[in-house]
């Protein structure tokens, strides 16, 4: 069956990484259900990461997640949460660098904070912030089947 993930395109990535980054998504068989471009509010960015509100580097991590445009994608495929984190390679681009070098974190991550993209770590968390994110429509069943 398929399903759906949220991904960030972040900040910090040039237009010409988010267009490469976009082509491959699309390459690699997801279809990309919506895609919004938004600078979020500090508020949004604290709720949408409030899992992490207690570790060090949350303040630097809202900072950054504000700082200028994010690009949200809802993306449909067969297993599309585990693809995408595939695809994106480990958190920290060292270890992407030497575990994952053709992954986007390899290739485009600066730093562990800066590290371009973000996606859901399951399916539950997909659905809560493509809702939170996205609102009531586009969290619909209709776009499981896209
Ligand atoms: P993401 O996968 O979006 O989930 C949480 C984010 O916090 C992560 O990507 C990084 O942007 C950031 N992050 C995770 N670990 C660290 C760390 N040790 N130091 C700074 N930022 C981090």
């Amino acid at each position: 069956p398929k399903e759906q993930t949220l991904a960030v395109i972040k900040p910090d990535t040039s237009e010409e990484h988010r267009d490469e980054i976009l082509e491959e998504i699309q390459a690699g068989g997801f279809t990309i259900s919506q895609l919004q471009e938004t600078v979020l509010s500090r508020e949004m960015a604290e709720e949408f990461y409030r899992e992490h509100r207690d570790k060090p580097f949350f303040s630097q991590l809202v900072d950054y997640m504000c700082r200028g445009p994010c690009t949200m994608l809802i993306l449909t495929k067969e297993n599309a949460v585990e693809e995408w984190r595939a695809m994106m390679g480990p958190t920290d681009p060292n270890d992407a660098k030497e575990n994952a070098p053709g992954s986007l974190r390899a290739r485009f991550a600066k730093d562990i904070l800066e590290n371009a993209v973000h996606g859901s770590s399951n399916t539950e968390h997909a659905q809560e912030k493509i809702h939170f994110l996205f609102g009531e429509i586009s969290s619909g069943s209709e776009l499981i089947n896209a």
